[in-house]
């Protein structure tokens, strides 16, 4: 198996299958900002997030300034912690370039930003609950521009939370 960004080797699966239960929502950061190159390196996984049709329908917006960071945490009701970093991503879906798959494909780009902050050993929370159009307007998004999440990075303050159980395989899997 050929693949030219690897050198042919795929990340151990169980190594990997630990990681993603190892992954944790954090909502509490240390008062240090993440480097440009930790930064740079979500930004990317973002990009390379799989898309339909390969549309690619969204825009990031990288929130450094403290009083925009400040704002949202006011419109954020479950999310307040966003003031505590010094960088956030806003993901937003462009409704036009793909009407049917924005949500599904700006979800997978947070999936993928998430899971490379955690690999960073960055901490990261998604944040839905929040007044939209509020925040919206703040970022200065237009009618077009469906605002999935605001996710803030910074190193983890405190302890990693224990993880919250899962729903046992019994009542999600259904064999055929
Ligand atoms: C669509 C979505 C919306 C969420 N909204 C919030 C939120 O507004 N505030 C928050 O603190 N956590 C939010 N979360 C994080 C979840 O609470 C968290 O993923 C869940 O409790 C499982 O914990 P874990 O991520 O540590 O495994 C959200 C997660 C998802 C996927």
């Amino acid at each position: 198996m050929k693949n030219i960004y690897n050198d042919s080797k795929m990340i151990d699966p169980t190594t990997f299958l630990k990681f993603l239960k190892g992954r944790r929502s954090i909502r509490s950061f240390q008062d240090k900002p993440i480097t440009e190159k930790e930064l740079e390196m979500i930004i990317e996984a973002g990009r390379w997030t799989p898309s339909a049709s390969h549309r690619q329908p969204w825009e990031f917006i990288i929130i450094k300034n403290k009083e925009t960071l400040e704002k949202i945490s006011k419109n954020a009701f479950y999310g307040k912690f966003i003031k505590e970093v010094s960088v956030a991503i806003a993901i937003v879906g462009k409704m036009k370039t793909s009407s049917k798959w924005y949500i599904v494909d700006t979800s997978l780009v947070s999936m993928n930003m998430m899971l490379m902050a955690w690999s960073l050993e960055i901490g990261t929370c998604w944040i839905g609950a929040m007044n939209r159009e509020k925040v919206k307007k703040i970022l200065g998004l237009g009618e077009n521009d469906y605002l999935l999440t605001v996710l803030p990075f910074g190193y983890i303050k405190g302890d990693v939370p224990d993880p919250k159980p899962r729903k046992p395989l019994n009542k999600i899997v259904k064999n055929m």
